[in-house]
C-alpha cells in the first residue's frame, strides 16, 4: 500500500514532476512510420505535451508544439515543404530544429527587421527505427534508441499496432511484472467469457523475480512444468521503464498524459523456412478499438483488450492506499521502489538505468529470449502452429490473438508472409 504523495509521485508525468523527468530520460515510440507515409502529420500528445509529428518531403521527421508561435494556430493543419512544416494560417514555416525559416507578410512589409530570426517553436528529437516513430522529450544530449535484438531478425512479418487507453501509464506498466494475472484474466477469464466447462490453464506454483541492467525478469513455474522450462530459466522481461517484452512481442505504455496512455504493440511472426526469404517492404500500423461500439463496454475478446480491461477498471488513476498487496505483487513493489530510486537520481542530476549510448553496444541489444533459436533460425511449415498453441492457457479466437479489430489487408498481408494462403500479392496498408 502506498501513500497519496507516493501515488502522486509515480504516477503524474508533467514537465517538472519526478516521474515525468525520469521517464522524459527515454526514446518513446509515439507512431508507426506508416502512418506518416499516409498522413504527413499527426496530433500527438506526450506525457502531457500537445505536439504535432510530421515527417516533410525530404523525408525528415520533426515533432514541434501543437500551436503555432504566431498566433497558436493548430499546427497538425499545417503542410509540409521540402523542408519543414507551414502554418495553414499565415504561412509560416518552421523546421524540426525549431527555427522559423519564413514569415510570409513580415519578409514583404520589413524584409529588414528578420523578424523570423526571433522566433523559435519548441521541437523534440525524432528518429525511425523498427518500423517506429521514436520521440526523445528529454535534456540533451540525447541518448540512442535501442536496437533490442528483435529489431535486427530477419524474415519476420511485423505490424505495430496502437490504442488508446483511458487511464494512468503506471497501472498499465504494473501489469508488465505479473505473472500471476495471465492465468486468471486471460486464461480463466477467457474460459468463462466462451462458455467453455472443464478444462483449466495450468495454475502457477511459484515465481520469481530478478531485476538486471534493462529492467525486471520475471519466471514462473506451472502445473506440470519443471524449472528447466524456459518460463522458468530464461522469463519474461519488464523493460524499463514502461515496456512489456514476452520474447517476440513488445508492448509499451507510453503516458499521453496523467490520464491517457498510448498502447504501442510491435509483433514479430517469424516465416517458416520454406518463405523464406522473407523481406517485409512495409511494416503496417494500425489502430485497435477499445470499446465495442454496440454496447458501450470494453471489448474482452482479446488478450490485450483484456489487460485494457483490467487497467481502466483499476480507475483513471487507481487508488493505491486503499489496494492489499500480496506474495503475487513482489513485482509490482520492486519495479515501483526503483521507479522512486530513479526519479530521485534524476532529481540529484544523476543518468538512470538502461540508458543506452554505446554505439557500438547498440548494435544490438540482447534481451532474454524464450525459443530464440525459433525466432532466428526458423522452423518448417508443418511446425507453424497459431499463436493459440503458444500461449499458456487462453482459448482465443481464429486470426490475431492480442488486440481486436486487425484490417483484412493486414491479415492477407500476415497469411501471405507464413503461406498459408495463395492470393494475389497486394500491399499491406493499416
Ligand atoms: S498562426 Fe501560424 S502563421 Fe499565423
Ligand atoms: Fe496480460
Amino acid at each position: 500500500m502506498l501513500s497519496e504523495g507516493q501515488n502522486r509521485t509515480l504516477t503524474e508525468v508533467g514537465a517538472g514532476t519526478p516521474m515525468g523527468e525520469l521517464l522524459r530520460r527515454y526514446w518513446m515510440p509515439i507512431a508507426g512510420v506508416a502512418e506518416l507515409e499516409d498522413a504527413p502529420t499527426k496530433a500527438v500528445r506526450v506525457l502531457g505535451e500537445d505536439l504535432v509529428l510530421y515527417r516533410d518531403k525530404r523525408g525528415t521527421y520533426g515533432l514541434l508544439d501543437r500551436h503555432c508561435p504566431h498566433r497558436r494556430a493548430d499546427l497538425s493543419y499545417g503542410t509540409v515543404e521540402d523542408c519543414g512544416l507551414r502554418c495553414h494560417y499565415h504561412g509560416w514555416l518552421y523546421d524540426e530544429t525549431g527555427r522559423c525559416l519564413a514569415q510570409p507578410f513580415e519578409e514583404i512589409a520589413h524584409p529588414e527587421a528578420r523578424f523570423k530570426d526571433r522566433i523559435t517553436i519548441k521541437s523534440y528529437p525524432v528518429e525511425a527505427k523498427a518500423g517506429l516513430l521514436w520521440a526523445y522529450l528529454g535534456p540533451a544530449p540525447a541518448p540512442l534508441v535501442p536496437t533490442w535484438e528483435p529489431f535486427t531478425w530477419k524474415n519476420g512479418f511485423v505490424q505495430i499496432v496502437l490504442s488508446e487507453v483511458p487511464c494512468n501509464w503506471l497501472q498499465c506498466q504494473e501489469n508488465s511484472i505479473d505473472p500471476v494475472h495471465f492465468e486468471w484474466l486471460h486464461g480463466n477469464w477467457s474460459r468463462v467469457l466462451r462458455g467453455i466447462d472443464g478444462s483449466r490453464p495450468p495454475t502457477h506454483l511459484k515465481i520469481a523475480f530478478d531485476e538486471f541492467e534493462f529492467g525486471f525478469i520475471y519466471r514462473r513455474v506451472l502445473e506440470g512444468q519443471s524449472e528447466s522450462s524456459e518460463l522458468w530459466t530464461v522469463g519474461r522481461t519488464c523493460l524499463w521503464p514502461n515496456c512489456l517484452f514476452t520474447g517476440a512481442h513488445f508492448e509499451w505504455r507510453v503516458p499521453i498524459d496523467d490520464d491517457h496512455t498510448l498502447s504501442v504493440g510491435w509483433f514479430f511472426d517469424r516465416v517458416p523456412n520454406e518463405m523464406e526469404p522473407f523481406e517485409q517492404e512495409r511494416i503496417p500500423c494500425w489502430h485497435s478499438p477499445i470499446k465495442d461500439p454496440l454496447t458501450g463496454r470494453w471489448i474482452t475478446s482479446h488478450i490485450m483488450n483484456q489487460d485494457f480491461v483490467a487497467w481502466v477498471g483499476q480507475g483513471t488513476v487507481a487508488d493505491r492506499t486503499g489496494e492489499h498487496l500480496g506474495e503475487s505483487d513482489r513485482g509490482v513493489i520492486m519495479m515501483r521502489r526503483k521507479l522512486l530510486e530513479q526519479a530521485e537520481v534524476v532529481r540529484r542530476g544523476g543518468e538512470p538505468k538502461a540508458i543506452v549510448r554505446d554505439a557500438e553496444r547498440n548494435g544490438c541489444i540482447e534481451l532474454p529470449i524464450i525459443e530464440r533459436d525459433r525466432h532466428v533460425n526458423g522452423f518448417p511449415k508443418h511446425q507453424l502452429a497459431p499463436e493459440i498453441a503458444k500461449t499458456p492457457g487462453p482459448i482465443l479466437p481464429e486470426g490475431f490473438v492480442f488486440l481486436a479489430g486487425q484490417p483484412e489487408e493486414v491479415r492477407r498481408a500476415y497469411r501471405r508472409a507464413m503461406g498459408l494462403d495463395t492470393e494475389p500479392a497486394r500491399d499491406a496498408r493499416g
